[in-house]
């Protein structure tokens, strides 16, 4: 005859198994989620996207045009719009110009050749905010977020000219 009182401690066994395999299954399950997670989440504080997300501040801007009367208008003027061969910044030329790079391209040019004569002499982050300042005078909208002044952040934002 069989001992019924075993039955529920078999079960209880068999819970325990169950209960002891689980972390281990689960581990399977979720680490391919939470890893996908934290990739999207890379993704995001690089600003992947183009220029009409929101990229720069409204007070990166006015820190840009600050360095840029100071060490750009000479040439390009206050206006942006150039001078002789100093080309406009602004409108169609610039349109033309950086369509489909990203902000990255644009940012490594002008840092690496401007101003004319004194590349690069100013600091990474005073060429982001000159960045920002042509965003905002080519008529793309500020957003909550700076842009970077690290090319590995800038080079996620393509610079489009519609929306
Ligand atoms: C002394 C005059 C002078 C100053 C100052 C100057 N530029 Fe220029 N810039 C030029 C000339 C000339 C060109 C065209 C030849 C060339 O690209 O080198 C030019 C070209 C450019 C271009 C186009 C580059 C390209 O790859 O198409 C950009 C953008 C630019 N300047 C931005 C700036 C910014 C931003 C500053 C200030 C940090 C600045 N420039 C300061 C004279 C100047």
């Amino acid at each position: 005859m069989r001992n019924p009182s075993l039955n529920p401690c078999r079960r209880l066994s068999a819970a325990f198994l169950i209960a002891s395999l689980c972390p281990f299954v689960a581990s399977f399950v979720v680490a391919p989620d939470s890893a996908d997670r934290s990739v999207h989440a890379s993704t995001l504080t690089v600003q992947d996207g183009t220029i009409w997300a929101g990229v720069y501040t409204d007070e990166q801007a006015q820190r840009g045009m600050q360095t840029y009367e100071q060490e750009c208008a000479a040439c390009h003027l206050d206006d942006l719009m150039g001078d002789g061969i100093a080309p406009s910044l602004i409108g169609s030329s610039f349109f033309f110009r950086w369509s489909d790079l990203s902000v990255g391209d644009m940012y490594t040019a002008i840092r690496t050749t401007m101003p004319q004569g004194a590349p690069a002499s100013l600091s990474p982050s005073g060429y982001a905010d000159i960045s920002a300042y042509l965003l905002q005078k080519n008529n793309v909208p500020a957003g909550d977020n700076e842009l970077p002044s690290d090319v590995d952040g800038l080079e996620g934002i393509t610079i489009t000219e519609a929306q």
